[in-house]
């Protein structure tokens, strides 16, 4: 860890310290709107693989005023969302830049085009390589799942969303930044208010300042004491020479505290629905750990954490039949090409033998998830410690059934379990 001066920098919460991000973001992601989307994206699926609609508005969620003014499509179908994916002769991200850009920065990385993106993307590429990660497995990812396991092995019973998967993934990305452990709390409050750019501009915007003060007045520091920290090892790092401006570290950091901390919790927590809710396969995965990375691909696929993603048409073009206008916001929908009958026989069935494509979660092409083999690695270590240490852990059936819910992001809001 880079040695910072005694005197040190602490990190500010929202100047309303009531300010609740997650409740603001499930809102603004119409958590309490939709609970099960696919009858009705597959029903629209069914008439027709691309539509000229907005998802938000169909479901009569908030819409991203962000977006407001632009000619909504929706690509829905497995070949069309991989098209729009990986074609990126034809489709931009860029429209990112409109609502994650204010908030995270303009060069964030999801936003960008080549060859800016495959600069960043080499660079980035390496913290997240399998020798980076079994190193970062044995010191970070093992002792956060058995510190956070620690606080509720003896008492019986556990909701594995606050109490586990909420925390898990933003400790990784927290100890693998080396950010101080007593501002946790603060740095995932902050981080859960990014993502509130397109409904609450404001608290956004706040949390945004918020981390830059921090993170700009430490770089220097991380420059001059360089650490085994990303902190250190993003702002030490050089494209073509050159090391990143102050501006491009602060918003790749912001992004990655995010990106890392919230959408492995839903995998995560989506998964773990479907295997407690067909407990004969959890006794699979319990006697046959070799079953998990099964489990984990079949449970993204079945309840995507993110139902859809954005792209723009560059030019005035045709997809899967469809004329779509240059400029256009494309709502590629992952969570219905995973279920596309096309493509996945029986698809609304939970299956983790099942064989097929690999299912749209992780993005396609060029912006695939560069931290998958990150989420890979916390979620399989995370199985195995509650197979480990929560003998016949089972769901807790004095509660309701566990739902998925949201539109945006989805993901139970508890999942309740009792254990021997
Ligand atoms: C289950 C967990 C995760 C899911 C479902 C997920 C999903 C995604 C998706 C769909 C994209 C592509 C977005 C697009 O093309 O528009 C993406 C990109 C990205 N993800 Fe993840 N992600 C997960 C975990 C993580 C983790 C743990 C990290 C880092 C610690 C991370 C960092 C990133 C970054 C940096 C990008 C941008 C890559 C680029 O633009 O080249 N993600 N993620």
């Amino acid at each position: 860890m880079a040695k910072l001066a005694a005197k040190r920098l602490r990190i500010l919460d929202y100047d309303d310290p009531n300010f609740d991000p997650r409740r603001t973001f499930d809102e603004g992601h119409g958590s309490a709107l939709v609970v099960d989307p696919y009858p009705a994206i597959l029903g629209l699926l069914a008439q027709g693989p691309v539509h000229k609609l907005d998802l938000a508005e169909m479901f009569g969620a908030p819409r991203d005023q962000t977006m407001a003014g632009l000619e909504h499509y929706t690509v829905l179908n497995y070949g069309g969302v991989r098209r729009a994916f990986s074609d990126s002769e034809s489709f931009s991200p860029r429209l990112y830049k409109r609502n994650l850009g204010l908030a995270f920065g303009e060069s964030i990385i999801v936003a960008m085009d080549d060859p800016d993106h495959r600069k960043l993307r080499n660079l980035v590429q390496k913290a997240f390589s399998p020798n980076e990660l079994r190193r970062r497995a044995e010191l970070v990812v093992t002792p956060v799942m058995n510190r956070l396991v620690d606080s509720f092995a003896d008492k019986g019973r556990a909701d594995l969303v606050g109490d586990f998967a909420l925390h898990f993934p933003f400790h990784t990305i927290a100890a693998i930044c080396a950010l101080p452990e007593d501002e946790w709390p603060l740095f995932h409050r902050l981080a859960m208010g990014l993502t509130c750019i397109s409904f609450d501009f404001p608290h956004a915007m706040e949390a945004s300042q918020k981390l830059w003060d921090y993170f700009a007045a430490v770089l220097d520091e991380y420059r001059a004491h360089p650490g085994d920290d990303m902190i250190s090892t993003l702002a030490t790092a050089e494209i073509d020479g050159e090391r990143l401006s102050d501006a491009e570290v602060v918003t790749f950091l912001r992004f990655l505290l995010n990106a890392g901390g919230d959408t492995t919790y839903r995998g995560f927590a989506n998964m773990m629905t479907g295997l407690l809710t067909h407990p004969e396969q959890l006794e699979q995965v319990r006697a046959d750990r070799s079953l998990i990375d099964k489990a984990m691909d079949e449970g993204l696929r079945w309840q995507a954490p993110i139902l859809s993603l954005t792209r723009t048409p560059r030019r005035d073009l045709e997809l899967e039949g469809v004329m779509l206008p240059e400029g256009a916001c494309l709502h590629v929908c992952a969570a219905s090409a995973n279920r596309d009958p096309a493509a996945f026989e029986d698809a609304g069935r939970f299956d983790i033998h099942r064989a097929g494509p690999k299912p749209m979660s992780f993005g396609f092409g060029p912006h695939l998830c560069v931290g998958q083999p990150l989420a890979r690695l916390e979620m399989r270590t995370a199985l195995n410690a509650l197979l480990d240490r929560l003998p016949n852990m089972r769901l807790d059936p004095s509660t309701p059934t566990p739902q998925i819910v949201g539109l945006g992001m989805r993901a139970p809001a508890a999942l309740p379990v009792v254990f021997d």
